[in-house]
C-alpha cells in the first residue's frame, strides 16, 4: 500500500504497540453473533504477537455515549481473541484507560496482549480529545491502525492519538481492504457491476453518483429500489419511497445513460399488505403494482436478471441487501444475489453488515474474493471521499 508505513516494515520487538482495531460485532446475551471482525484482526495481531510486540488492543463496541453500558463490553470478544490466539497471553483491562489498565499495560511482557474495555464508554473518545490522546499516546511506543471500519470517524483513538505517536503504520487488514477497495475496484477488470441495495437511498447517494460513473452496469434492489422506480413513473404502492430523491434518482440515471450505464431496477417484487403480513407475500410485476400492497423483497424474474448480470461480469461490488433481509419470507433474494455473486467468476467485493451476512449465511463466504469489514467506511472510501483515520496515517 503507498503512501503507508506497513506494520511490515515497523521495528516492533519488544515495543509496546497501540493497535487500534475494529472489534465492534453484535453481541447478544453475552454471546457473539458473528466474529467476522474479531478473525479478520488476527492476522495483525499474530504478526505483532510473533515478533515480540508487547500488544495493546483497542476497539469500540456499538454507540455507548460515554457511558459504561454492560451489554457493549468487550469481554466477550477477550475471550474470543483467547480462542483464535491459542498460546497467547491475552488480557482484559475492564477499566478502559484508568490506573488498572496502565498498570496491565506497563507489566506486558512480550508477544502479550491487552485488550482494552470499550474506548466509547470514556466521553472524550467521538469529541477528537486531547486528554485523552495523550493518555493514549502514554500507553505505548508506536501506533498501528488496522480499524478499517472505523477510518471513518474522526474519533479520538483513530485520529487525535494517532497523530501524537513518533510512529504510525498501517496493519494487514487495513492494507488488504485498500488493496481491494482502491487498487482492485480502482483499476476493475470490465464488465464491472455494482448492486446496490439497502433501506434508504438518502444514505447512498453520494456512492450511487461515483459509482454510476464508474461501472458499466448498477443494479439497484432494498427499499432504494421504489425511489428509482419513481423516477421511471412507476408505482410501487405503498412501498417506502423518498420523494425529495426521486429527482436525484432521475438524474443518476439520466448520467448513466449518457455514459452507456445499464441501470436494472426490480422488474417484480414480494410484496404484502404489511411486513407482518409475510405469510400473505405474493410475487408483483413492477409495471402493475398493486396500490395498497408494500414491496419488501425483490422477485424471481429481478434474481434471474441480476444473476445474469453477475455471471457476466468481470468484476462485482456489493452492499445492500435487496429485501427485508432478516424476514425469512423477504430473504430470498439476498440469499439469490449471494449465490450468484458467489458463482460468478468474477472479482467480488462485499461491504456492508446485511450483504455480509447473507454470504454467511448462504453458506458461500469463502467464494467471495473480499469481505470487506467496513460498512459505512467501504462506502466513504470508494465514493472518493478523504477519510480522517486514513489520513492520519498518510506517511509523515
Ligand atoms: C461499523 O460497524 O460500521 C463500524 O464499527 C463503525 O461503527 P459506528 O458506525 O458506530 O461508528
Amino acid at each position: 500500500m503507498s503512501g503507508y508505513l506497513s506494520v511490515r516494515d515497523l521495528g516492533v520487538e519488544g515495543k509496546r504497540v497501540f493497535l487500534r482495531v475494529d472489534l465492534n460485532v453484535p453481541v447478544q446475551d453475552g454471546l457473539i453473533q458473528d466474529d467476522t471482525r474479531i478473525r479478520k484482526a488476527v492476522p495483525t495481531l499474530k504478526h505483532l504477537v510473533d515478533r515480540g510486540a508487547r500488544v495493546i488492543a483497542c476497539s469500540h463496541m456499538g454507540r455507548p455515549k460515554g457511558r459504561r453500558v454492560p451489554e457493549l463490553s468487550l469481554a466477550p470478544v477477550a475471550q474470543r481473541l483467547r480462542e483464535l490466539l491459542p498460546g497467547v497471553q491475552v488480557t482484559f483491562a475492564p477499566d478502559v484507560l484508568g490506573e488498572g489498565a496502565r498498570a496491565l499495560a506497563a507489566s506486558l511482557g512480550p508477544g502479550e496482549v491487552l485488550l482494552l474495555e470499550n474506548i466509547r464508554f470514556e466521553p472524550g473518545e467521538t469529541k477528537g480529545d486531547a486528554d485523552l490522546a495523550r493518555r493514549i499516546r502514554a500507553l505505548a511506543d508506536c501506533y498501528v491502525s488496522d480499524a478499517f471500519g472505523a477510518v471513518h470517524r474522526p474519533h479520538t483513538s483513530v485520529c487525535a492519538a494517532a497523530e501524537l505517536f513518533p510512529e504510525v503504520a498501517a496493519g494487514l487488514l487495513l492494507e488488504r481492504e485498500v488493496e481491494y477497495l482502491a487498487g482492485r475496484l480502482g483499476t476493475p477488470e470490465r464488465p464491472y457491476t455494482a448492486f446496490l441495495g439497502g433501506a434508504k437511498v438518502s444514505d447512498k447517494i453520494p456512492i450511487l453518483r461515483h459509482l454510476s460513473q464508474k461501472v458499466n452496469c448498477l443494479c439497484i434492489g432494498g427499499a432504494m429500489a421504489y425511489t428509482f422506480l419513481a423516477a421511471r413513473a412507476l408505482s410501487s404502492g405503498h412501498s417506502r419511497t423518498e420523494p425529495d430523491l426521486v429527482p436525484a434518482c432521475a438524474e443518476i440515471m439520466e448520467g448513466a445513460k449518457a455514459r452507456g450505464v445499464d441501470v436494472l431496477l426490480p422488474v417484480d417484487h414480494r410484496a404484502a399488505l404489511s411486513m407482518d403480513a409475510g405469510q400473505d407475500a405474493r410475487v408483483v410485476p413492477a409495471g402493475a403494482f398493486p396500490e395498497e400492497l408494500s414491496a419488501f423483497d425483490i422477485g424471481p424474474e429481478t434474481s434471474k436478471a441480476f444473476a445474469a448480470r453477475a455471471a457476466a461480469s468481470r468484476t462485482i461490488f456489493w452492499n445492500g441487501p435487496m429485501g427485508v433481509f432478516e424476514r425469512p419470507e423477504f430473504a430470498q433474494g439476498t440469499l439469490d444475489l449471494a449465490k450468484a455473486v458467489a458463482r460468478s467468476s468474477a472479482l467480488s467485493v462485499i461491504g456492508g453488515g446485511d450483504s455480509v451476512s447473507a454470504v454467511m449465511q448462504a453458506g458461500v463466504a469463502d467464494e467471495i474474493s473480499h469481505i470487506s469489514t467496513g460498512g459505512g467506511a467501504a462506502l466513504e472510501f470508494l465514493a472518493g471521499e478523504d477519510l480522517p483515520g486514513l489520513r492520519v496515517i498518510t506517511r509523515r
